[in-house]
């Protein structure tokens, strides 16, 4: 029995992994935006028949670095061990044609993705260093890759050299581009938690599994989930891409086997190996996805830029905590 916090367990692909983990009997702590998320989720899960005792939660939102922190100061005052730390949780704003912003005026993206998450991993990497064997995982995207099929739509990710992340709270590009590009600004952001997972395995000497990973394309039915945004601002647009991608083309993973590898991946002997991995859930032909370690683009790949990167944000997030 393992004790796991995840991050965006309320919806899509975490709610899945949390309703397969909660059901094997594993201990939960989910982190959601409110106290009535975290219900719901609890709800659903203890409807799915996992044990009420055995799923915690605790608030935090993550466009709130002042959320977050107190969250990660009430699991540190428990001082309970965690065997994994799932950060999961994610949003994207395509077409948006300007930065939405957290409640620092960090833009919504980065702030969510990836801010919010190194600040938890900073706070809380005591916690999983009490555990016998922990591990943490991440869910990026293949989309930070410039040379992957989702990758390759739209303009690419690329952080140059983080002069808008430098310039303070106000930017809206990483890399400080004027032009604000939603679809950009969220594959820059699993780029970033692509290079967050680099440095940390760095920082802790590769002595723990830290896996960053990609569940390939999902879109799922009904109105909420991932591409809820895009349904708001193009319905017709998103439907047809849906139709295509989902039910036409076969392109697309169903929900239900994406949580179940990121179940997988929170507990399972085979992805124990300690040090940094990239692992991939890639279509191979349409209906048919191959889960496995592979390479990060160049840019996820530089030592140098991880580090500048991490020093960059924690700069940001003291800046905004102090404020
Ligand atoms: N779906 C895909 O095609 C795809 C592809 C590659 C990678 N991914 C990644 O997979 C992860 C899960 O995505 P999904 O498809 O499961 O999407 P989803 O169904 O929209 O779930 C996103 C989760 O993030 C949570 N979240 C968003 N903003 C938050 C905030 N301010 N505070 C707390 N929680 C917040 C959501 O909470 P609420 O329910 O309260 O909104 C929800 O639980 C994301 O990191 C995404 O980038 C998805």
């Amino acid at each position: 029995m393992k004790r796991i916090l995840i991050t965006g367990a309320s919806s899509g692909i975490g709610l899945e992994a949390a309703r397969l983990l909660a059901c094997s009997n594993h201990r939960l702590i989910l982190c959601c935006r409110t106290n009535a998320r975290i219900e719901q989720t609890r709800r659903i899960l203890i409807d799915a028949g996992a044990d009420a005792s055995r799923v915690d939660g605790v608030v935090m939102d993550l466009a709130d670095l002042g959320s977050v922190e107190r969250g990660c100061q009430q699991l540190l005052a428990q001082g309970l061990a965690l065997d994994a730390l799932v950060l999961n949780a994610g949003l994207q704003r395509a077409g948006d044609p300007t930065p939405a912003r957290s409640a620092q005026g960090i833009e919504l993206t980065f702030a969510v993705n990836q801010l919010a998450h190194q600040l938890m991993a900073m706070r809380l990497l005591p916690l999983l260093q009490q555990a016998p064997q922990p591990r943490l995982v991440i869910t990026a995207s293949d989309v930070h890759d410039p040379c992957t099929g989702g990758g390759r739509v739209g303009q690419p990710a690329s952080l140059g050299e983080l002069q808008g992340l430098r310039s303070g709270a106000g930017f809206g590009m990483v890399d400080g581009s004027p032009r604000f590009d939603g679809d950009k600004a969220y594959k820059d952001s699993k780029l970033c938690n692509v290079l967050m997972g680099r440095e940390l395995a760095r920082q802790l000497d590769e002595a723990m599994p830290v896996i960053a990973w990609s569940p390939g394309l999902v879109i799922p039915r009904g109105d909420g989930g991932f591409f809820r945004f895009n349904r708001q601002r193009n319905p017709l647009g998103m439907a047809l891409f849906s139709l295509l991608a989902r039910d036409l083309l076969r392109l697309t993973e169903s929900v239900d086997h994406a949580g179940g590898l990121l179940a997988d991946l929170s507990t399972a002997a085979e992805f124990s190996t300690a040090g940094f991995s990239f692992i991939s859930n890639r279509l191979v032909r349409p209906g048919l996805h191959r889960f496995a370690a592979v390479e990060t683009s160049a840019e996820g790949a530089d030592p140098l830029k991880a580090a500048e990167l991490w020093k960059c944000c924690t700069q940001l997030i003291e800046a905004c905590l102090s404020g």
